[in-house]
């Protein structure tokens, strides 16, 4: 069995292998959910001011932590984005993302007086170590289902670097001197992100990524439509494994046992769950 390789933090475009791009490798279905998870990931600079807002004279995790976080999300789009236009020369990054931004800015990132919409730091925290934990499982899934060279490399170096984020927050959510959450309070925010999941952001960058300027006349936009194509052009890459390290993930950063019950029915009822809306 082929050994892994380690992708280590701080790595750049230059250091991805792009001349091994082989487009009869190319699945269009994931060429559409990565062209959407480009936008989304694009846009990580708005989280990253909201963040700053959030976390603004507390001292952790600190601004330059939060900045580096920003900039290799947003290097995620960028290099999803340049796969993407390898894949298929009518898909532009720059282009599809300024469509995305005009139509889609959620609420809080654009108040300044906003605080944290979570209600605490430590809500705030876990809230992220649930996007962390989504997107660390579903660029592993997308590794592990592609057989394009290139994409390969890029979803496990994701994967990689949204592993540490979860890391980051997670190490950020213990570090807060606020009082602790219950487990309710916990488990509340955590599925209240989860549900987040359905709304827009997922289904507008799918159709910016994927419907032309030109076709918006005949193609309208509709979220109903659009989030479901989203997701089954997403749900395919996953298998049982990687569903039960999400949940594990998501378990432990609201304080259970990542291997006890919850943990163990929640991947069985998720999987469950998928399995039926891709059938
Ligand atoms: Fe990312
Ligand atoms: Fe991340």
């Amino acid at each position: 069995m082929a050994i892994a390789p380690v992708y280590k933090q701080g790595w750049t475009m230059d250091d991805i292998h792009w001349s091994l791009f082989d487009p009869s490798k190319v699945e269009p279905n994931l060429l559409a959910a990565i062209k959407a998870a480009a936008l989304v990931e694009y846009n990580a600079p708005d989280y990253v001011t909201y963040l700053k807002r959030v976390f603004a004279n507390s001292g952790s995790p600190t601004i330059a932590a939060l900045e580096q976080w920003g900039r290799e999300e947003a290097q995620h789009g960028r290099a999803l984005g340049r796969w993407a236009e390898m894949a298929d020369p009518n898909f532009k990054l720059e282009e599809a993302f300024a469509r995305f931004r005009k139509g889609y800015t959620p609420a809080h990132f654009g108040d300044a007086q906003q605080g944290s919409v979570r209600g605490s730091r430590r809500g705030e925290m876990i809230a992220r170590c649930v996007v962390e934990s989504g997107t660390s499982s579903y660029y592993s899934a997308i590794r592990d289902a592609t057989e394009e060279p290139v994409l390969q490399e890029i979803a496990g170096r994701i994967a990689a670097d949204e592993y540490r984020h979860y890391k980051l927050f997670y190490d950020t959510l213990h570090a807060q001197s606020e009082p602790d959450l219950s487990f309710w309070k916990k488990l509340w925010i955590a599925a209240g992100r989860v549900c987040e999941s359905d709304d827009d952001e997922l289904a507008y960058s799918y159709y910016c990524a994927n419907v032309l300027p030109e076709e918006e006349l005949v193609k309208p936009y509709d979220r109903k439509i659009y989030s479901r194509l989203s997701s089954q052009a997403s749900m395919t890459v996953y298998n049982r494994r990687h569903i039960q390290k999400l949940v594990q993930m998501v378990t432990k950063a609201v304080g259970a046992n990542p291997h006890g019950w919850l943990a163990n029915t929640a991947g069985e009822v998720l999987w469950r769950r998928m399995s039926a809306k891709i059938a």
